[in-house]
């Protein structure tokens, strides 16, 4: 652990926000996609990373599996290598500084800019015979509140998140434009590899937290025995052939061998030598094994950390302060731009 909290007036280091939902367990995708970066890059930034819980009420309506959610997904950022030392963790719903500027954000969207977020479009379609909230549409306006009150730089995410990141480096534009500079733009930050990592039994789709069946995707609580079982039903082709490749036919198998490029390091031509000749089956016991590595000691680490109730509210209280201090001083300076001070 670093000696020297980080603070968030800490000039020299250039400023990063990014949020995770409370609304499932955490997966592969969101790990190779976001976490495992912020925590390599947590000595190169000052950081702030949110548990976006008012985001997750547009999915989630229990409260007690809400508080439960909560706790978990703080557990397993830190069993993942966040160090509160090092990062601020906080709870979106601890500070009404952001519902305050995802009110005037959403004031300042077009409604057509809301409506073209591809990630609207696609649960709107999914939810739609269960009826959909408003708040997935104005959800990216929200989204743009947690990232401007930050002034953040840079914004981690996976390539799903691209589009809200863009919407929001315009929504701080038009306000900069109408008010005055106010708000710094930020720049999407995203690492080509694990970006989009896809669902096992859909190939063509992301593994995604919501999907009902938890066939498509490890989570980091599943043992190693679910892990293996899961790779092995993993959807491949008829072609028996191991080698990269974009097309759609072929993405399951892309996928596994992408997978274990990012767990091993390993070179393309590394991969493709090292399974010539070879079947699927081995493919999968080899993905499944580097899988299994990664997973098995978060999930220890999760369990034990889960236990310490004192010290993740502890974290949390502290990350609320620390989170405030900037929130409260950006929101403030926009009050007196738009009139309201
Ligand atoms: P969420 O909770 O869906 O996902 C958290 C992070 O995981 C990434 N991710 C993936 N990466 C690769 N492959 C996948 N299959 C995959 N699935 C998810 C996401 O890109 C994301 O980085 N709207 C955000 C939460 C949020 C936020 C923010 C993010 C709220 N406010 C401000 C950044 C900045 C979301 O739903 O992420």
């Amino acid at each position: 652990m670093s000696e020297n909290p980080a603070s968030p007036t800490t000039p020299s280091k250039p400023r990063v926000l990014s949020g995770i939902q409370p609304s499932g367990i955490l997966h592969l995708g969101n790990y190779l996609g976001a976490i495992s970066n912020w925590v390599a890059d947590q000595a190169h930034y000052e950081n702030f990373f949110m548990i976006a819980d008012y985001h997750a009420l547009t999915s989630v309506s229990d409260g007690a599996e809400l508080r439960k959610n909560r706790r978990e997904i703080v557990a397993m950022l830190l069993a993942c290598g966040i160090d509160p030392q090092q990062s601020v963790l906080f709870y979106q719903s601890q500070l009404p500084e952001h519902t305050e500027l995802g009110w005037i954000m959403t004031c300042l969207s077009p409604l057509g800019w809301l409506e073209r977020m591809t990630q609207y479009k696609d649960k709107s379609a999914k939810y739609a015979q269960e009826g959909i909230s408003t708040g997935l549409l104005t959800y990216p306006a929200l989204q743009a509140a947690d990232i401007l009150l930050y002034q953040a730089q840079g914004v981690p995410v996976g390539e799903d998140q691209r589009q809200h990141v863009e919407l929001t480096r315009d929504l701080a534009q038009r306000f900069n434009h109408l008010f005055g500079e106010t708000f710094t733009i930020p720049q999407v930050f995203i690492r080509k590899e694990g970006a989009k990592v896809m669902s096992l039994t859909e190939p063509v789709r992301k593994m995604s937290k919501s999907d009902k069946e938890s066939d498509g995707r490890i989570e980091l609580l599943d043992s190693a025995d679910v892990i293996r079982r899961k790779i092995r039903r993993a959807q491949t082709d008829s072609l028996r052939e191991i080698c990269f490749s974009d097309d759609p036919e072929r993405a399951g198998v892309n996928n596994l061998l992408e997978l274990y490029k990012i767990l091993t390091h390993k070179e393309p031509a590394t991969i493709t030598a090292e399974f010539e000749g070879k079947g699927y089956g081995e493919l999968k016991d080899a993905v499944a094994d580097v899988v299994v590595a990664v997973v098995n000691p978060i999930r220890e680490e999760y369990h034990r950390l889960l236990t310490d109730r004192a010290h993740i509210e502890q974290v949390m209280a502290g990350g609320k302060e620390r989170a405030q201090a900037v929130a409260r001083k950006t929101l403030g300076k926009v009050k007196k731009r738009i009139g309201m001070v």
